[in-house]
């Protein structure tokens, strides 16, 4: 049961004390987040990776890139347990190593490798943080950065400062939100597709883009409509509509504002009583904090429920076995459960790209 599960979690963290620390992003559910010791976006939870040192083991209540990025932060003898290894991420699937190092090779042959008078190179890689370990890598050895929901916009500048253009992967749409709202014109950001010859555009396209885009996005994130936006205004007049970059275009221009699940919150917080929010983003933080908040009205723009299915996979059944095995029994000794390792010569290129994101941030 439910009450049985909670008992096992917080009697196995009582056991472990400091050794253990529990980081959860937002999306996760209620039943796990009760017993996490940090709690945030994907770049809050990259720097509390960093914040406990002292921790022999980080159990992180998220999806596998995010544990990655707490291995390749976190010190050589700390662990990163991800409770459940199916916890994957189908936007971070959508761009693999060698379709992007394709890409990066036939774009060097159309721009060269010359940087330009200011000492602009050709083109840098940035790539969202919801990518494998290995594209991260491939970033940090080709003079580039990794950038969250949070901070795109700055990472982006710092892009420019240093490159002709930009290859973004793997969102098309956090890229496309992100370098609009930078004032780059739509016919600059062609999109590659690695399934069409030239990534679907023509070399003028592609000599004129300031950012190419990858074709990936978010399958919970791209359910939200801009008829869904009609519909809370027409429903809810004065509601402030919030959504989260990872949404299409046009329903970002058509909501009122737009940022990480972080800001969506502070947002939430900082208002007014009695305020409508009408929010575009995953149902568990949209559900919580309409249960933290009942002097506003809070509900999803989407009416059918949608959780982020790989994120739920993280059940509470999981996190009491992790945490147990880091307990043992006596008739068992202690054990590391469901350890994510980045591999050397993938963390060290990795870890450049991480480091210089948190460097840019202002
Ligand atoms: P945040 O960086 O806003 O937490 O978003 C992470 C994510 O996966 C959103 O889908
Ligand atoms: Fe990936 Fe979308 Fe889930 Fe975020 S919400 S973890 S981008 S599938």
């Amino acid at each position: 049961s439910p009450e049985e599960l909670s008992g096992r979690i917080r009697a196995a963290r009582e056991t472990l004390g400091d050794r253990v620390v529990i980081l959860g992003h937002f999306y996760q559910r209620d039943e796990v987040l009760r017993h996490a010791d940090f709690v945030g976006d994907s770049f809050q939870l990259a720097q509390a990776t960093k914040s406990r040192p002292d921790a022999e083991a980080i159990v992180f209540c998220g999806v596998h890139f995010m544990a990655e990025t707490a291995d390749l932060l976190s010190t050589p003898a700390q662990a990163v347990i991800l409770p459940n290894l199916a916890a994957g991420c189908s936007m971070a699937d959508m761009a693999d190593i060698d379709s992007v190092t394709d890409c990066w090779e036939e774009l060097e042959e159309l721009y060269g490798t010359a940087p330009d008078a200011d000492g602009r190179v050709p083109l840098i890689p940035v790539t969202y943080m919801n990518s494998s370990a290995a594209l991260k890598a491939f970033c940090g050895a080709h003079g580039g950065i990794v950038c969250t929901s949070s901070n795109a916009e700055t990472v982006l500048e710092w892009a420019f400062e240093r490159g002709q253009r930009v290859l973004f992967f793997p969102d098309q749409h956090l890229g496309r939100n992100t370098a609009k709202a930078m004032g780059v014109p739509l016919d600059r950001m062609p999109m590659w597709n690695p399934r069409k010859p030239l990534g679907g555009s023509t070399a003028s396209e592609l000599h004129a883009a300031q950012v190419v885009l990858w074709h990936g996005f978010c399958s919970v994130h791209k359910r939200f409509t801009v008829d869904q936006i009609d519909t809370a205004r027409r429903e809810h007049p004065g509601a402030r509509v919030i959504v989260h970059p990872e949404c299409p275009m046009a329903v970002v221009d058509a909501a009122d504002e737009y940022g990480s699940t972080d800001y969506i919150k502070k947002a939430i917080e900082a208002a007014p009583a009695g305020s409508t929010f009408a929010i575009g983003t995953e149902i568990n933080l949209v559900q919580r904090l309409a249960a933290q908040h009942p002097e506003h009205t809070i509900f999803c723009l989407d009416p059918v429920i949608c959780p982020c299915s790989t994120m739920y996979r993280i059940h509470a059944g999981y996190l009491a076995w992790v945490l147990e095995g880091l307990v043992g029994t006596v008739d068992r000794p202690p054990v590391v459960l469901n350890r994510i390792v980045v591999a050397d010569d993938v963390a060290a290129p990795a870890r450049t790209a991480l480091e210089r994101m948190l460097a840019a941030r202002p």
